[in-house]
């Protein structure tokens, strides 16, 4: 008896739990935009906290820009201040991914593009915001989810990591592309890089920043903070 009313009981909690999540969007809603900036998203913030300490965790806010460290090359790296705006490079459409790249927007005599390196011992691939043309098939996804992704290696997956810049010592962040998800290096952790919808400020009169660019309309979201995950059922 006890059993039964326990059991029945048991069910109905589930039930009750279950239904709003069961009516919920899936996904959060995304917009459309040419510009965009890359917001981190930190799916395992335990982690995150293990890694980073004593320095705080990647926060929500947190987006790519570059870190000087030569002539016309930067390393990409996460940071609370950036407001760094992107385009994809391709076609209008945005459908040709694996011919696009993600280019800084700005007032720039050339190009800073998002450029992925060589893998380092740990198998993490270096990423660089240099002058130049970007990698090919770096890409904001046409899924339900507004992220980054690397064609040429969708298994894998972006990373945040916790270093100590070489020439003066304070901690940065750098980005990294892990290409297999499962050999996550010590000291980073998975992130996704998400597409805030931002306003390109340096397209000339044409609408084009370098001779022959191509803004592609993107999905993006309108403001990465405020999406309550917990609300969708990724
Ligand atoms: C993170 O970097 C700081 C130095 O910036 C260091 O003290 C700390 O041990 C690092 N954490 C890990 C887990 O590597
Ligand atoms: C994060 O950004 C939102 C707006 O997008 C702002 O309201 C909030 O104060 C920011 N939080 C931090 C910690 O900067
Ligand atoms: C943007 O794409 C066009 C067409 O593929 C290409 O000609 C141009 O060089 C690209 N721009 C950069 C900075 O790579």
């Amino acid at each position: 008896m006890l059993t039964t009313i326990l059991t029945t009981a048991l069910a109905l909690a589930a039930a009750s739990t279950a239904s709003p999540l069961a009516n919920a969007p899936k996904y959060p809603p995304t917009s459309r935009s040419t510009g965009f900036s890359l917001v981190a998203y930190v799916s395992d913030p335990a982690l995150a906290t293990k890694v980073f300490a004593p320095n705080p965790a990647p926060g929500k806010n947190w987006t790519v820009g570059g870190v000087h460290v030569g002539a016309g090359q930067s390393t990409a790296v996460l940071g609370s201040v950036s407001s760094t705006v992107f385009y994809q490079n391709g076609t209008a459409s945005g459908s040709h991914k694996k011919t696009d790249g993600l280019i800084r927007d700005g007032p720039a005599t050339y190009p800073y593009s998002i450029v992925l390196g060589t893998a380092n011992d740990a198998g993490a691939i270096y990423i660089g915001l240099n002058v130049g043309e970007p990698t090919l098939g770096v890409a904001i996804s046409s899924g339900p989810v507004a992220e980054v992704s690397y064609a040429p290696a969708s298994r894998g997956t972006f990373l945040a990591c916790n270093e100590t810049e070489p020439t003066y010592g304070r901690p940065q962040y750098p980005i990294r592309f892990a290409p297999k998800a499962k050999s996550v290096p010590a000291g980073c952790v998975p992130i996704s890089l998400l597409a805030q919808c931002a306003t390109l400020a340096g397209l000339d009169a044409n609408g084009l920043e370098y001779e022959h660019d191509t803004p592609a309309t993107v999905n993006c979201y309108k403001d990465v903070a405020s999406i309550d995950w917990s609300q969708y059922r990724l």
